[in-house]
């Protein structure tokens, strides 16, 4: 009943030449799957991504978002504008918006909330460092996280968004969280928003992100509670990133 998920964060990533190319040739390959597929470039080829997705299959996200709506905020992008370019997704909280920007627990709410209030579908990533890991303290960071927009934003603005869980660990690194870590994680989640809403919690999607690959998708989303997946260095090479949408 949860449409499978996977979206492409390309990060800073590539250029003006090969972000074209990588869009023609996913919404080339994109057949009309069940799979839900998106794609995250830089802000500065969203333009070209309107242009050659119109039509398509594939739609498009952006990888952060300004928390205010206008005005002087040197450098920001408003939720609004990325409508301009047809964006039905934003990332918030990415670990490295929290890790390498400094990103508050109560940040990543406000830019939730300001993307859910234009319409855009907030992509909540999550997750705990090797070290909380190691700690054993995972399940109180994921609460932690998840409870910071739950409490702002209130559980049914959780109707249109997507939960990303990308253990820290795993990002870049090449260790795949197992099968069986995502799902318990997975499950964790959406017990948490059960806990304010078991319907909204059955239909949302929780997708993993951490060292996806083509040779390692399907196995985790066959798991109950992965519906999907949100792909980095994977998603820069067509084959790849179609070969893990056709996994989900
Ligand atoms: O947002 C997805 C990203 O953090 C995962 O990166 O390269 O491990 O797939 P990667």
């Amino acid at each position: 009943m949860r449409q499978p998920f996977v979206a492409g964060n390309w990060k800073m990533n590539g250029s003006r030449e090969t972000a074209t190319e990588l869009l023609e040739d996913v919404v080339q390959g994109l057949v009309s799957s069940h799979c839900e597929a998106a794609v995250c470039p830089p802000y500065v080829y969203l333009a070209d991504g309107l242009r050659i997705a119109k039509g398509s299959e594939l739609v498009l996200g952006a990888q952060n978002v300004s928390e205010e709506e206008s005005g002087a905020f040197t450098g920001e992008v408003s939720a609004s504008m990325l409508q301009d370019f047809d964006c039905r997704y934003v990332i918030v909280g990415h670990s490295e918006r929290r890790g390498l920007f400094g990103e508050s627990d109560e940040t990543v709410a406000r830019k939730f909330m300001a993307a859910a209030r234009q319409g855009l579908r907030p992509i909540l990533c999550v997750g705990e460092t090797l070290e909380e890991r190691e700690q054993d303290v995972t399940e109180q960071v994921i609460r932690r996280q998840l409870d910071a927009v739950l409490n702002a934003a209130g559980v049914h603005a959780f109707v249109e968004a997507v939960v990303a869980y990308e253990p820290v660990w795993a990002i870049g690194t090449g260790q795949t969280a197992s099968p069986e870590q995502a799902q318990a994680v997975h499950a964790m989640i959406r017990a948490r928003v059960a806990e304010a809403d078991d319907t909204i919690a059955d239909r949302l999607r929780i997708i993993y992100g951490g060292s996806v690959k083509a040779g390692n998708a399907a196995e985790l989303f066959a798991r109950p509670d992965i519906d999907g997946g949100l792909i980095g260095g994977a998603s820069l090479d067509a084959d790849s990133f179609l070969s893990i949408c056709e996994s989900a």
